[in-house]
C-alpha cells in the first residue's frame, strides 16, 4: 500500500505566514515522516525536509523553478525576470555571471570595504548612548556593497537607498501596509538601478570591469542582445539586497557571541574555530525558511508519486534542525563543524547542491566573509548590553531578536 503522509489541517498558507520557520517541522512530526502532502496557496503541495529530500529537490531532471515563485515574493524580495525563475541553459548562463563576481579576491575586497565602513561608523556609535545593531548595520553594508559593485551612492540619497533595500527583505514577508511598502521599494530600487545600467551603456558611467554594475550592464541574452534594462537592474539588485540582508546574520553572530561567550572567545582567537562558529550560526538561527519548485516530469520517491506540475517545498530551516541528521539540533555547538561543512546537501541555509550549476545561493562566500569579520569587529568593540528582549521572534520574517540587538556604545572605542 502506498504510504501517503497527508496533513489533515487544510491549506497551510496562513499557518505558514504566522509561523514561517517551524510550521513545516510541526507537520513532519505529526505525520512521522519527512514528506507531507498539503495545500499551499490553494495548490496541492508536497513538502520535504532532510538531506535525501534536498538531493531530490536539487535534481533538475525532477524539479524546475519556472513559474514556481509566488507573485508576492517576485513583486518584492526577488523582482521579476531574475535568475531565480530560470531553468536549464538560460539559468546556467545567467548564474555564471554571478559566480564570476565571487572570486576569493573579490570577496575579500568586499570584506575590507565592510570593515573600513564599520570602523568609520563605530566612531559615530561612540558618540551615541546606544544603537540598534540591526539598524546600524544596514548603512554600513549599503556603503560597502555599493562601492564594491560599482554603484554610485551620493551622500544625500543614501538614507533613502538604505530604506528601500531594507524594505525588500525586511517587509516582503509581512501582510498589509508593510507588504505594500516592500512593493513600492521594489519599484524604486528597480528604477534606480535601471538608470545606472542606462548610464553605463551610454558611457556616462564607467565602473571597473570587475564590478557587478559593469557585468550586468554588458551581459548579453541568448539572442546576443543586451539584457533588457529592467532585467539587468533586477540582477544588480540581486547582489545589493542580499548583501544588506546579511545584517540579519550579523545580528545573530552578536546574539550567539553573548549567549556563548566561551565559544565566542575561541572564535575570535582562531580562524578554524571562527569558521565553525559562523557555520553553526548559519545552521542554528532562522533566516530563509524554505524554497519552492515544481515537478518537471512525474516520478516516485519513498512510495510517493510526484505528479507533473506538483508544487514542491523544501524546508531549509527544518532540514538544518532535522533530528535524523543533527545530533541535538536545538543545541548551539560550533564543534559540529570542526571538520568543515562537507556535504553540499547537509548545511543548507542558503540552498543545497552546486551553486554554479543549480540554484544554490552564489553569495555564501560573501556571507561567511562578512560574518567572520563581524566576529572580530564585535569582539573589539567596547559595548554593554542594556536590559532588552533578546528572544528570537520566530513569527517575524526574517526572524530577529525582539530588540534588534540594542548596544550601549557611548565612548565605545575600537
Ligand atoms: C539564492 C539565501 C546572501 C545572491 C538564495 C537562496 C537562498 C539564499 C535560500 C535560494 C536557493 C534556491 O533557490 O535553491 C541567502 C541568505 C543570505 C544570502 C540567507 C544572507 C544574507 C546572498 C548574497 C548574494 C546572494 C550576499 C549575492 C551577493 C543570491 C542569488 C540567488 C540566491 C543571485 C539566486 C540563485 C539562483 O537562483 O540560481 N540565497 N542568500 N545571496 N542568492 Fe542568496
Amino acid at each position: 500500500m502506498t504510504h501517503r503522509p497527508t496533513s489533515r489541517h487544510g491549506d497551510q498558507t496562513l499557518a505558514l505566514l504566522t509561523d514561517p520557520y517551524r510550521r513545516l517541522s510541526h507537520l513532519f512530526e505529526q505525520a512521522g515522516a519527512d514528506v507531507v502532502e498539503t495545500r499551499l496557496a490553494l495548490k496541492e503541495t508536497t513538502c520535504l525536509r532532510g538531506r535525501e529530500a534536498a538531493r531530490i529537490f536539487y535534481d533538475e531532471t525532477r524539479i524546475v523553478r519556472a513559474g514556481a515563485m509566488p507573485a508576492p515574493v517576485r513583486r518584492t524580495l526577488l523582482g521579476e525576470g531574475g535568475v531565480q525563475g530560470l531553468d536549464g541553459e538560460a539559468h546556467r548562463a545567467r548564474k555564471g555571471v554571478f559566480m564570476s563576481l565571487m572570486s576569493p579576491a573579490r570577496v575579500a575586497r568586499l570584506g575590507e570595504l565592510f570593515e573600513a565602513e564599520w570602523r568609520r561608523a563605530a566612531v559615530e556609535w561612540a558618540g551615541e548612548d546606544d544603537i540598534v545593531l540591526y539598524d546600524a548595520l544596514q548603512p554600513v553594508l549599503t556603503r560597502a556593497v555599493c562601492a564594491w559593485a560599482g554603484v554610485p551612492l551620493e551622500p544625500h540619497e543614501e538614507a533613502k537607498r538604505v530604506r528601500h533595500l531594507r524594505a525588500l527583505f525586511d517587509a516582503a514577508g509581512s501582510r498589509g501596509p508593510r507588504h505594500l511598502w516592500s512593493r513600492h521599494a521594489r519599484r524604486r530600487v528597480d528604477a534606480w538601478l535601471g538608470s545606472i545600467i542606462e548610464d553605463i551603456r551610454a558611457g556616462r558611467l564607467s565602473p571597473d570591469p570587475d564590478t557587478a554594475a559593469h557585468a550586468w550592464a554588458w551581459t548579453r541574452a541568448a539572442d546576443g542582445e543586451p539584457l533588457p534594462i529592467h532585467t539587468a537592474a533586477v540582477e544588480l539588485a540581486n547582489v545589493l539586497r542580499p548583501t544588506v540582508a546579511t545584517s540579519v546574520y550579523i545580528v545573530f553572530v552578536a546574539h550567539a557571541m553573548q549567549a556563548h561567550p566561551d565559544a565566542a572567545r575561541l572564535a575570535d582567537a582562531d580562524a578554524g574555530r571562527r569558521r565553525a562558529f559562523v557555520q553553526e550560526v548559519r545552521r542554528f538561527y532562522p533566516f530563509f525558511p524554505a524554497v519552492i519548485g515544481r515537478v518537471r516530469a512525474p516520478f516516485r520517491w519513498r512510495d510517493l508519486v510526484f505528479p507533473e506540475g506538483r508544487q514542491v517545498v523544501l524546508d531549509l530551516y527544518g532540514s538544518n534542525h532535522d533530528p535524523a541528521h543533527w545530533t541535538d539540533p536545538e543545541a548551539f555547538r560550533p564543534e559540529r563543524f570542526s571538520d568543515g561543512s562537507g556535504d553540499p546537501f547537509g548545511l543548507i541555509p542558503q540552498g543545497g547542491g552546486d551553486a554554479a550549476t543549480g540554484h544554490r545561493c552564489p553569495g555564501e562566500g560573501i556571507v561567511v566573509e562578512l560574518m567572520e569579520r563581524a566576529v572580530g569587529l564585535l569582539a573589539d568593540l567596547n559595548y554593554r548590553l542594556p536590559d532588552q528582549d533578546l528572544e528570537i521572534d520566530f513569527r517575524r520574517l526574517p526572524a530577529l531578536p525582539g530588540s534588534g540587538f540594542r548596544m550601549e556604545t557611548r565612548d565605545a572605542a575600537l
